[in-house]
């Protein structure tokens, strides 16, 4: 990858204290939690139209419950990489402004980020499909399945299945730091997503940078990416603190 395309982008954000990430699968990759529609992806092992759409959840919530328990042990294990730890590091530095996530791994937060916004929820809380009453995940015991709430109602992870909306505070205050950010980092998505996706586009819209960091380009890299940083998250996130902690002398 060309130094001076890190250089140029370590400049713009160190000259800017209004930067935002838009996150996705791929910058957990490296913590060993496999994307979606990657090779070795969930969905090749799970077929979403069986396990990530409300209606299969509330048709069979023991079948998808399997899969969540699953991906909740891996999740569990799993640590923060270099690309989770730069973006902290940004933070403090005062350049990085909030994180977008479409990742309900927790893994922006336990690196430091304290603006973190989880656009499609979260599997560390759990809710009542009856009762609407809200569990932390390590209250609720797993050996049965679907866990129960105390109202006999089935309890699902806060995470946002295909066919729920979007809770309109993670929306809304995702679309208000889209728009007043100057640098858009858009780091492991392939951006196929709505309406999560809107968000560089919005960026954009607002005169932001957009910087793409990906294995390879995704559906926003032709048409909206203004630099674009071919690479592993972890790697090329860790290259792009670099530069900027150095003009600091922190
Ligand atoms: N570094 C950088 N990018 C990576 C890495 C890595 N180590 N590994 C994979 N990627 C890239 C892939 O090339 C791909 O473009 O991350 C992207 C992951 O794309 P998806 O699997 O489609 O995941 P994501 O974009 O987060 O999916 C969006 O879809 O399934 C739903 O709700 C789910 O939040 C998810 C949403």
């Amino acid at each position: 990858m060309e130094e001076n395309l890190i250089q140029k982008t370590a400049q713009a954000i160190s000259r800017s204290n209004k930067v935002v990430a838009f996150t996705g699968a791929g910058i957990s990759v490296e913590s060993g939690i496999p994307d979606f529609r990657g090779a070795g992806g969930l969905w090749e092992k799970f077929d979403p139209g069986e396990y990530a759409t409300i209606e299969a959840f509330r048709a069979d919530p023991k079948k998808v419950w399997a899969m969540l328990k699953e991906m909740g042990n891996l999740l569990e294990s799993s640590r923060p990489n270099a690309a989770h730890l730069a973006l902290a590091r940004l933070e403090r530095m005062g350049h990085v402004r909030s994180v977008i996530t479409q990742n309900i791994d927790h893994l922006h937060q336990e690196a430091g980020n304290t603006k973190v916004i989880e656009y499609h929820g979260s599997y560390r809380k759990l809710i009542c499909l009856r009762c609407g009453r809200q569990y932390a995940k390590e209250d609720v015991p797993l050996e049965t399945l679907p866990p129960l709430c105390r109202c006999a109602g089935v309890l699902k992870p806060t995470v946002v299945f295909f066919g729920e909306t979007i809770p309109s505070g993670a929306h809304l205050e995702a679309m208000e730091e889209a728009r007043n950010c100057e640098v858009m980092l858009v780091i492991g998505t392939s951006a196929g997503v709505a309406p999560a996706n809107q968000m560089p586009w919005v960026a954009k819209r607002n005169g932001a940078v957009v910087v793409e960091v990906n294995l390879v380009s995704s559906e926003i890299t032709r048409h909206l990416t203004d630099v674009f940083l071919q690479g592993p998250a972890g790697r090329v996130m860790h290259q792009l603190a670099e530069p900027v902690v150095q003009r600091l002398g922190v």
